[in-house]
Parts: structure tokens; C-alpha cells; sequence
């Protein structure tokens, strides 16, 4: 066979024409792999980057898990240390030796101390504030009142009282001792709604230098149901711990009231309540730092067993002020309330017979409002007078609706 014709412009010679075919094919895969390969480089980054995220979230719950799993500490306080070791008593009051946390503060780890102790080993774990029970600490009012003897309008006699009966035991104990006088441990403070029974209670705390425990009987009531007599427990172990120290129980009528046919269950507690306050009161010296004054409206609704020598043995009684209580009620209160000349005090002491401190105050911040709201810079006396018309009108309302409703 004859051999085909050359064709020039198909038949190329391979010797020249293919190495750089290939070249040219080759620089183009080339390309094409350098690209695929920057492409998988950053996959391969972004895979990294996803892959050191997720070894942190597992690490995270990991931890979380570990938490959750580890058993609940035990409570305790720290008795005395003993070389690297503490003696603790936990809660149920049995006693250990135990190690200590390297880590801790040892400024931190005094006997009295609260910690918290390992399950197990009951070694110290941490060193926990040393709060106290979140039912008590969320009702004792440990600030200093601000109220003071001099915010206080009229009441000199019942100011003169309780300073004796709390002020000078606390002041002069030894006297005290001297006489062979006991003072007393309790304070009674009775009297109508509105008529400064809480603020002499305070302004007698303010004027020492005594720890201040403030609890309002009817929240005690309702607020720790069940919890009551535990409460007075605590109180009054917290006033012996910060003493000299006064407990103040507003509305003590709400825990203290007597013992009728107890017919609900929230009867028995408040009874309970009761009982322990007893206890508690019987329970210490009455030279011993601490002193208990109660307020009541109501004092005929308390049981007499409070009322017993060496419980609340001193009844400090309030009555509604006379005008000139009255009177000088109004000073204190207008005492940064701008007048007019016009404005009469004596005069409205006379025409208020029969108004609380509470009430008069009210008058004063009613008329002190209608100034503001006339862009007056002072009361005049018209203010005054509508503001008594005002209160007078709410007061005979509230004899229809009892008279607790002015103050609730
Ligand atoms: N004798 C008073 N002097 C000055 N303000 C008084 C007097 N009595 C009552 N108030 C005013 O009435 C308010 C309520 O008084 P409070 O002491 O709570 O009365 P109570 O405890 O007897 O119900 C006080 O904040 C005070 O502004
Ligand atoms: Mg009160």
C-alpha cells in the first residue's frame, strides 16, 4: 500500500509540535491544581479553625458536666486550726478534723468561719462569706435608722421613757448593777396608727451606738409561713452575736395575739411564732446587751403572757397629740417647707383635733403640692386650707372603711 500523501497543513511533526502541546496542556493543569490546591488550603484552615472551636465547646461541657456531677458541698464553720488542719463542725453539729484547701486565704480561716467542706473528706473547700441566713439577713434591717429624737414632734414624755428604759442600761450598766435594779429586757410601745410609734423606735436606736434588728410582725407572718419560729430563733441569736444590739418587732400584734381556738393551720404557726419569741425572751439576762421593743395599734389583741415581768415589762403608751403635740408637729415637719408669712401653724394645730402625726404630715405634703403645682415657691395659707378640707373629707371616708385604711 502506498503510503498517504503529506499533508501540510494536518501532518505536523510530532518530534516538534507535541512536547510543547503538552507543555502548554500541562501548564494549564498545573494552574488548575495550584488553584485547587489554595482552595483545599483554606478549606483546610477554615476546617482548623471549626475543628479547635468545637474542642473548646466540648471542653466547656465537659466542665459543665463536671460540675453538675460533683456532690453538693457540706456546710460548716471552722472551730479552731490545728497545725495545717481545722477542727469544723458541720451542721448537724458533729465535730472533725480536717484538711484545708492549699489555695485558701489563711487570713480567711479563723475559727467562726463559714466554709464549705467536701462531701467525702470534708476537707475545707472554699471560705464562704459569713452571711447569715438568707431568711434572716433579708429581714434585719442592720443600717442605722436616720431617724433622730429631733425629727419627733411632741411625745417628750414617751421620749424620756424609752431613753431611760433602752438609752442608760446600755449606757451605764453598772449602775445598774450598783441599785440591783434589773432594767428592762422588753419595751412595748402602744398606741393609734400614724402616731410615731416606729420612729421612736428608730430614733432610740439611732441615738446608741447599738446593732439595729428590724422586723415587721405581720410580713413575718405571712411572708414565712412555716418558717416563723425559726426566724425568731435566728433573730435573736444574730442580736446576741452583734451585741449590744436592739430588736425591733413592729406590729408584733401580728405574731403575738391570743391564744383562741386555733382554727387554721396559719393560726398554729403564728402561735408557734409566739412561742418562740416567749422563749426566746425568758431565755436571756436582761443585762446582756440586748434589748427587744415592740410596737403594737392594737395592745388589747395581745396575749398576756407577753406582757409578763421580764418580757415586755415596760409599756410606753402614745396617744393622739394635743394641739400642742399638734403644734409642734407641724414645725418639725414645715421645717424645710418654705411658708407664707400668712401661714398660721398654731391656728391649723387647733382646727387638726383629733389628726395623727401621719395625718398631719399628709396636710403639709398636700399643700406643699399644690405650691409646686402653681409654680409657687412657697405654701400660702390657701394651700393649708385645702389641704385640710382634703384630709378631712379622706378621714371621714376611711370611718367608713375603717380606720386602717388610710394607712394601708
Ligand atoms: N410625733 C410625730 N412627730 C413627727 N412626725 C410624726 C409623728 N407621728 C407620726 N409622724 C409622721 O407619720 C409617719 C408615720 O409614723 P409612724 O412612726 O410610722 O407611726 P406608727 O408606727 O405609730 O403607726 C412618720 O413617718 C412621720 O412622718
Ligand atoms: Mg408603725
Amino acid at each position: 500500500m502506498d503510503a498517504p500523501p503529506l499533508d501540510k497543513e494536518n501532518t505536523k511533526i510530532p518530534s516538534y509540535q507535541s512536547p510543547k502541546r503538552s507543555i502548554d496542556k500541562l501548564q494549564v493543569e498545573m494552574k488548575e491544581l495550584s488553584e485547587k490546591a489554595q482552595q483545599l488550603l483554606t478549606e483546610k484552615l477554615f476546617l482548623e479553625n471549626e475543628c479547635a472551636q468545637l474542642k473548646k465547646r466540648a471542653n466547656r461541657l465537659d466542665e459543665e458536666l463536671r460540675n453538675l456531677r460533683t456532690p453538693p458541698y457540706v456546710i460548716g464553720f471552722i472551730q479552731d486550726r490545728v497545725g495545717d488542719n481545722a477542727v469544723v463542725r458541720n451542721s448537724n453539729g458533729t465535730v472533725f478534723l480536717v484538711s484545708v484547701n492549699r489555695r485558701l486565704d489563711e487570713s480567711l480561716l479563723i475559727p467562726g468561719a463559714r466554709v464549705a467542706l467536701n462531701q467525702d473528706s470534708l476537707s475545707i473547700i472554699e471560705v464562704l462569706d459569713n452571711s447569715w441566713d438568707p431568711l434572716v439577713s433579708g429581714t434585719e434591717i442592720i443600717e442605722k435608722p436616720l431617724t433622730t429624737f429631733s425629727d419627733i414632734g411632741g411625745l417628750d414624755e414617751q421620749i424620756k421613757q424609752i431613753r431611760q428604759a433602752i438609752e442608760l442600761p446600755f449606757e451605764r450598766p453598772e449602775a445598774f448593777r450598783e441599785f440591783g435594779i434589773e432594767p428592762p429586757k422588753g419595751v412595748l410601745i402602744t398606741g393609734p396608727p400614724g402616731t410615731g410609734k416606729t420612729m421612736l423606735a428608730k430614733a432610740v436606736a439611732n441615738s446608741t451606738e447599738a446593732t439595729f434588728l428590724g422586723l415587721v410582725g405581720s410580713e413575718l407572718a405571712q411572708k414565712y409561713i412555716g418558717e416563723g419560729g425559726r426566724m425568731v430563733r435566728e433573730l435573736f441569736d444574730l442580736a446576741r452575736k452583734r451585741a449590744p444590739a436592739i430588736i425591733f418587732i413592729d406590729e408584733i400584734d401580728a405574731i403575738g395575739s391570743k391564744r383562741l381556738d386555733m382554727a387554721t393551720s396559719g393560726d398554729r404557726e403564728v402561735q408557734r411564732t409566739l412561742m418562740q419569741l416567749l422563749a426566746e425572751l425568758d431565755g436571756f439576762e436582761t443585762l446582756d446587751d440586748v434589748k427587744v421593743i415592740a410596737a403594737t395599734n392594737r395592745p388589747e389583741l395581745l396575749d398576756v403572757a407577753l406582757l409578763r415581768p421580764g418580757r415586755f415589762d415596760r409599756i410606753i403608751d402614745i396617744e393622739l397629740p394635743n394641739s400642742e403635740g399638734r403644734q409642734h408637729i407641724f414645725e418639725v415637719h414645715c421645717n424645710n417647707v418654705p411658708l407664707d408669712k400668712q401661714v398660721n401653724i398654731r391656728k391649723m394645730a387647733i382646727a387638726t383635733e383629733g389628726y395623727s402625726g401621719a395625718e398631719i404630715k399628709s396636710i403639709i405634703i398636700e399643700a406643699g403640692m399644690s405650691a409646686i403645682a402653681d409654680y409657687r415657691n412657697r405654701c400660702s395659707a390657701k394651700d393649708f386650707s385645702s389641704a385640710l378640707t382634703i384630709m378631712d373629707r379622706k378621714r371621714k371616708d376611711s370611718l367608713h372603711n375603717g380606720p386602717d385604711s388610710l394607712y394601708s
